[in-house]
């Protein structure tokens, strides 16, 4: 049975640690879905460990229904949310209600997550009032990387502080079922998260909040460009990856792959036929 939205908040009440991770393709998500993570975030990070991109600020609505329906054929139980990308849903409530319904109806995930408080309420609002569960996000929102001038601690002054707790509380008035935060001091996320009584969910924001998410490819070191402080490698993939590949590439040069083991045969008369 799929997880919902409204198990994800009951697991605060009962005090269940939460765990997120992303997933942007078929078989990972299977692989997340196996072992029982309840969420799986098609994040827009996907435009850099996927597709390269220098940040977030390039993904288009297209490229997360693409990896967003794969994720969704891969995990049967995890609930699936959407990446709302820079632009889809800032311009008005309509804009954000089309494109959010766009992830439920066109790739079937289970709810959608942007980034925000007390300026994307209103549009939290007027979505989940359509039925489509929302997750926030708050503390470094990568798609105003430029606004931050770079990747900056969160709600360090006072005056950031408060903004941050009422953004969160803004997000939970708005109806959203659980709240990103992201790098931000440990000690305000615990507070933020015992002020609110939607799930937190942090990253960079210390062990304090509801629960944890990370993007898949920081923690199995699979991605090669740069190793957040916040992520923990709990594999190596690059290395494996790399000694596979030069194994492989060695033993075509030298002849000895593909072996009797990889190779197909066929009736040695039919072959004697045609020589
Ligand atoms: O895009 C993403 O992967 C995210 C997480 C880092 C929360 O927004």
């Amino acid at each position: 049975m799929r997880i919902t939205a409204s198990q994800v908040r009951e697991m605060k009440q009962k005090g269940e640690k939460i765990t997120m991770l992303t997933a942007y393709d078929y078989s990972t998500a299977q692989i997340v879905d196996g072992v029982g993570v309840p969420l799986i975030l098609v994040g827009d990070s996907l435009g850099m460990v996927m597709l390269g991109y220098e940040s977030t600020i390039p993904v288009t609505m297209d490229e997360m229904l693409h990896h967003t329906k794969a994720v969704v054929r891969g995990a049967k139980n995890s609930l699936v949310v959407g990446d709302m990308p820079f632009m889809t849903y800032h311009l008005s409530v309509e804009q954000a209600l089309g494109n959010a319904a766009r992830f439920i109806q066109e790739a079937g995930a289970q709810a959608i997550k942007l980034e925000g408080g007390v300026n994307v309420a209103e549009k939290v609002k007027r979505i989940v009032e359509c039925g489509i569960p929302v997750m926030g996000h708050i503390g470094l929102t990568p798609q105003s990387i430029h606004q931050f001038g770079g990747h900056k601690i969160q709600g360090k002054s006072p005056e950031a502080a408060i903004r941050l707790l009422e953004d969160a509380r803004a997000l939970e008035e708005a109806g959203a079922f659980s709240i990103v935060l992201e790098t931000v001091p440990a000690p305000l996320a615990a507070l933020i998260t015992q002020k609110v009584g939607v799930p937190t969910i942090g990253i960079g924001a210390g062990a304090g909040c509801d629960g944890q998410v990370q993007v898949i490819n920081d923690i199995l070191g699979s991605f090669a460009d740069f190793v957040p402080k916040h992520a923990k490698q709990y594999a190596k993939l690059t290395d494996i990856i790399k000694n596979a590949v030069t194994e492989y590439y060695n033993e075509v040069k030298a002849g000895s792959f593909p072996t009797a083991k990889q190779s197909f045969t066929m009736d040695e008369s039919i072959l004697a036929g045609l020589k």
